[in-house]
């Protein structure tokens, strides 16, 4: 009945209607597959040439603009006033080194902040001056000072420590003649872990030659959600409705793994890089950029920039989908312990904690004290006029830890 009166009408429209009618669906179908094809996606790292910056991505996403406060953001950054947390020129600017006829001197002018080695004392006297081009560090635990001699940049030998509110040998140079210690070159992985992007330049000699052209200090939106230039065109454009996808990289619904490594390129330990740096992009496989050596489970893991092996050990991590994002929102800063012990109870009630029988709701807001201590690092050590310091750090392995029993 339907298909004989679908004949009728058919056969009684005028040929120009058809003609139309057809027109406009195959215009429909082009435009459709030239959205679709637009729309495929390809994320690209992000570079000068396709970076859109932050104060784009926030121009539509403004409860993300938390972001531009984080340690991740402020991490590394040029020298000025408001950047450099310890005053260079007033007051304490020297550090005394366990040589007596030895000392830096931190000093800044109208050309700079710069930072000195004196060796000797009075007219006989000798000097080595060096000219802060980047500070590395938010300063949650403290920063280091980068400087260029000529095409290459090394790590100057003092740094500052925000707990103790000193000048400090920088780690790792303890016990070293501190002429040689200006003598640390700065790897490309040491910027792929604290910035967005900097130029290379290859050199067979040399792996810390670079270009200051177009570097992207800190780390931007896009390092994570990688080049948002398609996104933007997309989110901008009219046709925007028709397409598929919305042409960004969104970690959030990742499969597990994958999720976790978004977080482990910077946060899984140093690694051996198998690919350029600043050539991974969130939701690929890391492993085929970096290969982080697996730790043996009686391995020491230092609480040091390695947050997922110690997660990884826990019985809260192996007996569910916890991932980094079930605690932390990278996009406000991450400071406040009492509200993260909070995230503890999206799984656990406070009767979990057999704590909780003689206590009460007293171990509320404390869940991250006792199970997920602050411990010494064994490896980030730093000089101190002589002494050994060593930075503290969160333990990312939750567990019940001996001496919180005492606590009780
Ligand atoms: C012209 C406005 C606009 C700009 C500029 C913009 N976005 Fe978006 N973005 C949107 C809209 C609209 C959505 C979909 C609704 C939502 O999730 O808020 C979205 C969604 C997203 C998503 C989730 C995607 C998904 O698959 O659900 C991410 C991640 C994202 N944007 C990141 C960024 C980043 C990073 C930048 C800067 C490089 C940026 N956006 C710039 C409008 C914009
Ligand atoms: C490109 C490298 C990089 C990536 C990717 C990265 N981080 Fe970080 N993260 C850092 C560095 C470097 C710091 C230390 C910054 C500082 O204080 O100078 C840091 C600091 C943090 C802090 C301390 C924040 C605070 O407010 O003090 C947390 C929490 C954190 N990261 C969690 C994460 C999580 C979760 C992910 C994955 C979603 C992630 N990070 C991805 C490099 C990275
Ligand atoms: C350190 C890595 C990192 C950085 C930097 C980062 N993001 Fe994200 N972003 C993530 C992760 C991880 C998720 C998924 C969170 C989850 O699992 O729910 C996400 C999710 C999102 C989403 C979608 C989900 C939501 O919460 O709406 C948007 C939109 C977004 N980010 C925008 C931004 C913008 C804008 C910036 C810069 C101001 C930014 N991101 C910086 C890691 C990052
Ligand atoms: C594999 C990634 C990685 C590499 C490589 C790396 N860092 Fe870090 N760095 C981190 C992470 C993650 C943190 C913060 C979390 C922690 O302490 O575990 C951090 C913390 C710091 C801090 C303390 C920041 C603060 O305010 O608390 C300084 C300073 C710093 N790094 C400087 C450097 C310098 C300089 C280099 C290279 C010469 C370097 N880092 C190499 C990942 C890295
Ligand atoms: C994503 C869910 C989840 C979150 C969030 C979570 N846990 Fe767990 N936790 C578990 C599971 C599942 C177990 C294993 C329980 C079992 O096997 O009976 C566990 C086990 C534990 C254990 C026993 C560990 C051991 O080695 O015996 C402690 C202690 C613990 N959690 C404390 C915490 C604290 C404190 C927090 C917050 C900092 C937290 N958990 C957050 C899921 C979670
Ligand atoms: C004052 C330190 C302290 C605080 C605060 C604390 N705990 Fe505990 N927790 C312990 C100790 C000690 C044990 C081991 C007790 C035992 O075995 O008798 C434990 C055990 C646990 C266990 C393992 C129970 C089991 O059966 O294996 C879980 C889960 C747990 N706590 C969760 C929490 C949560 C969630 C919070 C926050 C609401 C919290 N704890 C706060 C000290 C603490
Ligand atoms: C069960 C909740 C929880 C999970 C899951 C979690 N964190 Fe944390 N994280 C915390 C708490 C609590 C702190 C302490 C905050 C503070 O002291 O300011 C913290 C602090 C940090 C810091 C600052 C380190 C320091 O020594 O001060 C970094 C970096 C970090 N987390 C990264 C990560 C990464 C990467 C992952 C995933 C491998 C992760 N976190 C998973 C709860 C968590």
């Amino acid at each position: 009945m339907s298909s004989e009166a679908g004949r009728v009408t058919s056969s009684s429209l005028p040929a120009w209607l058809l003609g139309c009618a057809a027109l406009a669906f195959t215009a429909l179908v082009v435009l459709f597959v030239t959205v679709q094809r637009v729309a495929r996606h390809q994320p690209t790292p992000v570079r000068p040439a396709n970076a859109v910056g932050d104060s784009s991505c926030l121009s539509c996403h403004r409860n993300k603009a938390t972001f531009e406060q984080t340690a991740h953001r402020l991490t590394l950054r040029l020298p000025t006033r408001q950047t450099v947390l310890k005053r260079f020129d007033t007051g304490s600017n020297v550090l005394h080194t366990d040589h007596a006829d030895m000392h830096f001197r931190m000093d800044a002018d109208s050309t700079g902040f710069h930072q000195t080695l004196v060796v000797g004392n009075g007219p006989d006297s000798t000097s080595r001056t060096e000219r802060v081009a980047y500070v590395a560090g938010s300063g949650r635990k403290g920063q280091s000072f980068l400087y260029w001699s000529g095409d290459k940049l090394f790590q100057l030998p003092v740094s500052y420590w925000t707990s103790l509110d000193t000048w400090i040998g920088s780690p790792g140079r303890v016990g070293m003649d501190p002429r040689l210690s200006f003598n640390r070159a700065v790897a490309p992985r040491c910027f792929e872990c604290h910035a967005s992007w900097i130029e290379s330049v290859p050199n067979l000699t040399a792996e810390n030659e670079y270009k200051a052209d177009g570097a992207i200090l800190g780390i931007t939106c896009e390092r994570c959600h990688a080049s948002g230039q398609q996104h933007v065109a997309h989110e901008r454009s009219l046709l925007r409705g028709l397409a598929r996808d919305r042409s960004i990289v969104n970690p959030a619904p990742m499969p597990r793994e994958r999720k976790m490594e978004v977080c482990a390129q910077c946060h899984g330990g140093l690694g051996e890089p198998r690919l350029p740096a600043f050539t991974y992009v969130a939701g690929r496989r890391l492993e085929d950029y970096v290969h982080l050596e697996p730790k043996a489970s009686d391995e020491v893991v230092d609480v040091h920039a390695n947050q997922v092996a110690l997660l990884s050990r826990s019985r809260c991590f192996t007996s569910s989908q916890m991932t980094c994002t079930t605690c932390h929102d990278v996009h406000r800063p991450q400071r406040d312990v009492v509200e993260l012990s909070g995230r503890c109870l999206t799984c656990h009630q406070q009767q979990s904690c057999p704590l909780f029988a003689t206590r009460g709701s007293a171990i509320v807001g404390k869940c991250v004290d006792c199970h997920m201590p602050l411990q010494t690092s064994k490896i980030v050590v730093s000089d101190l006029e002589g002494s050994m310091q060593r930075v503290q750090g969160r333990s990312h392995w939750i567990r019940v830890y001996p001496d919180s029993a005492a606590r009780r």
